[in-house]
């Protein structure tokens, strides 16, 4: 069988955005007609992938109306889809562009409270759609109600059926599910702090907390994602660090789900990990050239390589 990306939602958001000239208190501003994005970090993922050129199954917890508006925005979009049904309502995430300054202001809820007869269909579910060797990509946080071992468990499906765990976290979540074998974890500097139980950490400390990170961890590829700064790939053999190129910035928004869909879209070209997190780097970079929640542009991502590639001959 041939190997597929699946990636996963558990707190999807239907995002929001209009714009608006001026903001002040106890008026009635009038906003444009909105535009509708499907988010959240797996949904990211698979849209991501998309852009790149390849398919993915992507798989997320939907209810109510907002739940069926992101089905149709994902149907759109040509994603092969898996919404799991849930009694909550998907939230919805708010952005206001103000025209007068060009700042934007982004609103954003907690998700619908999740029941354990929910979370325990999406494991059946995993199980029922991973095959030996697909990667599954988890990204985001966790909705209410889902307690911080759950991707503990998911862990625990994709080894059982010996797919390949990448996981995109934060906080406790993150924390716990590195008890179980995770295949790759894309960290940023804050996340990586969390894992190694330290409040901050200098570039001096950088390489010698991934070595022992991956010391005292069931887990092959680290890539620590450093913005602008672009990222270190640690794994048991190779140390690399990979600068990301400058461009003119428009918006971080989906750049480090952009560098997962990279890292994974070579993976399954074959390619070598220093390879797969340059084209990672590259990606990232991508998402941050376009406004808001477009993510990464193929064209501009290959460009990037390129760049990345002669930087480190
Ligand atoms: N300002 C920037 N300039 C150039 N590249 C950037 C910039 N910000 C992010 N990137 C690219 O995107 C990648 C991921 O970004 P970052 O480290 O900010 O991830 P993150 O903190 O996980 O972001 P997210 O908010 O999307 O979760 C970086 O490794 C880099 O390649
Ligand atoms: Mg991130």
């Amino acid at each position: 069988m041939r190997k597929k990306i699946v990636t996963l939602t558990l707190n999807p958001v239907l995002d929001k955005s209009v714009t608006v000239a001026g903001i002040s208190p106890n008026t009635k501003l009038r906003c444009t007609a909105p535009t509708y994005d499907a988010g959240g970090g797996g949904i990211n993922v698979s849209r991501a992938v998309k852009k790149l050129g390849m398919d993915s199954l992507c798989i997320y917890l939907a209810g109510g109306s907002t739940g069926e508006h992101l089905k149709q925005l994902l149907d759109k979009a040509g994603i092969d889809q898996l919404a799991i049904p849930i009694k909550g309502w998907t939230r919805d995430n708010l952005a206001v562009t103000d025209t007068t300054t060009n700042l934007q202001y982004r609103f954003g809820v907690p998700g619908p409270q999740v029941e354990k007869k929910e979370w325990e269909d999406v494991l059946e579910i995993l199980e029922k759609n991973l095959n030996e060797e697909d990667y599954l990509v988890a990204s985001g946080k966790l909705p209410p109600g889902m307690h911080d071992d759950f991707y503990v468990q998911v862990a625990e499906v994709a080894k059982k059926k010996k797919s390949r765990f990448v996981l995109d976290t934060s906080g406790e979540a993150l924390v716990k599910a590195t008890k179980s074998k995770v295949f790759m974890l894309k960290p940023n500097l804050g996340e990586l702090s969390s894992l190694c139980g330290v409040k901050s950490i200098s570039a001096m400390e950088l390489e010698k907390l991934a070595k022992k990170f991956l010391n005292e961890h069931d887990c092959e590829v680290l890539v620590v994602s450093l913005g602008a700064k672009g990222a270190l790939l640690a794994t048991k053999n190779l140390m690399e660090h990979i600068p990301a190129p400058t461009v003119l910035q428009k918006s971080t928004i989906g750049a480090g789900d952009s560098m997962v869909a990279g890292m994974i879209v070579s993976l399954l070209q074959g390619k070598t990990y220093s390879e797969m997190a340059k084209y990672g780097v590259a990606c990232g970079t991508a998402a941050t050239m376009h406004e808001g929640t477009q993510l990464c542009n193929k064209n501009d991502a290959d460009n990037l390589y390129q760049w990345v590639l002669k930087t480190q001959k």
